[in-house]
């Protein structure tokens, strides 16, 4: 039977995504948001959507008679969390305290929180399991911080949380008009439009990349199963691809001839991230989508949906 929704952050590149995949599951979707970093455009039409910030007494109704919460409503653009660290502390750990009070107080029966890979910023053990973290940068601590406060929930309020660490989601939609997009939206549009792309650093960094699809697999798992009470799982591939790979692999696809730029690195990056993907394929859970087939599907969004150009490139 279809479910009442609440996911936070639904204009975002994540929650816009996962409302499309509930709603075609015959779930109901109410999304929170507000227009800080998403935008209307991504939300589709079905759901039913309230632009408001997650920090403020008006959300609580939006909670009623909800069967689950996806909270993604977060500061997530690193080098702003950096300028601003009370904002961020404000959004992530305050406006996640006031999303779980607004579902305790409407008795919703599951609590899902999109926490960060960077948890695992000072942790050298790869691949990285979800029993050790060390948080250093402000966006990483203000994640943690909220974290840490659905884990109270889940012990002291006896409500049934699921912490999911994302790595580096990618796939249509996300988010390519910050000042520093992610490195695929950012690769992506810059050599669709025929710009150079821009590596901070060398280059050699390594991302566990997961497409979106994959993590919204695992979201419809976490809904249903109740072995996800009360737990952590890495949400990634289990694979890693330097920066400079990656730029390779789009490179193959587009044949633009554009060779990358070097800017100086950015601070609070962590060198490689590589997911122990062992907890969620124990809920039967699998990564599916490969890479090239990702950025293929990620490119045409950005083509046909971004740029609304008719350009015929080679291998896509
Ligand atoms: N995309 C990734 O690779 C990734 C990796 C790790 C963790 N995460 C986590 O997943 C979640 C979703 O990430 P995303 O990539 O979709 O980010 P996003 O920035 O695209 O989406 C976040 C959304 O939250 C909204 N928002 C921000 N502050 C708000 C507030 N005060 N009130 C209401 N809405 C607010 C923004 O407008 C935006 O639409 C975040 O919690 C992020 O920390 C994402």
């Amino acid at each position: 039977m279809g479910k009442s929704i609440v996911i936070t952050g639904a204009a975002g590149f994540v929650g816009s995504n996962l409302a499309k995949r509930l709603l075609d599951r015959g779930h109901e979707v109410r999304g929170v948001d507000n227009l800080s970093a998403g935008t209307l455009e991504n939300v589709d039409p079905r759901v039913e959507f309230h632009k408001a910030d997650v920090r403020t007494p008006e959300i609580y109704p939006l909670f009623e008679k909800a069967d689950a919460v996806f909270h993604l409503a977060a500061k997530t653009c690193l080098p702003e969390c950096v300028d601003k660290p009370l904002e961020a502390a404000s959004i992530n750990v305050l406006g996640t305290l006031n999303v779980l009070e607004a579902a305790r107080a409407a008795n919703v029966p599951k609590f899902i929180f999109a926490d960060t890979s960077a948890e695992y910023e000072g942790i050298d053990e790869f691949p990285t399991r979800e029993e050790h973290i060390r948080p250093i940068g402000v966006y990483a601590a203000s994640k943690h911080g909220g974290a840490a406060f659905c884990e109270s929930y889940c012990q002291l309020y006896d409500m049934n949380v699921t912490i999911l660490r994302y790595f580096n989601v990618y796939g249509p939609a996300q988010d390519w008009r910050r000042v520093i997009p992610p490195v695929m939206s950012s690769f992506i549009i810059r050599m669709l439009q025929g710009d150079q792309p821009i590596i901070y650093g060398t280059g050699q960094k390594r991302r566990d990349f997961v497409y979106v699809d994959d993590v919204n697999d695992f979201h419809l798992i976490v809904l249903e199963d109740q072995r996800a009470n009360g737990k952590t799982f890495n949400v990634g591939s289990g694979i890693n691809f330097s920066v400079k790979e990656v730029y390779q692999l789009i490179e193959d696809l587009l044949r633009t001839g554009l060779r990358p730029v070097y800017e100086p690195e950015l601070p609070g990056e962590a060198e490689i991230t590589l997911a122990d993907i062992t907890a969620a394929k124990s809920l039967g859970w699998e990564p599916r989508v490969e890479i090239m087939e990702g950025l293929r599907r990620s490119i045409a969004y950005f083509q046909s949906r971004v740029l609304k150009a008719n350009v015929s490139l080679p291998g896509v």
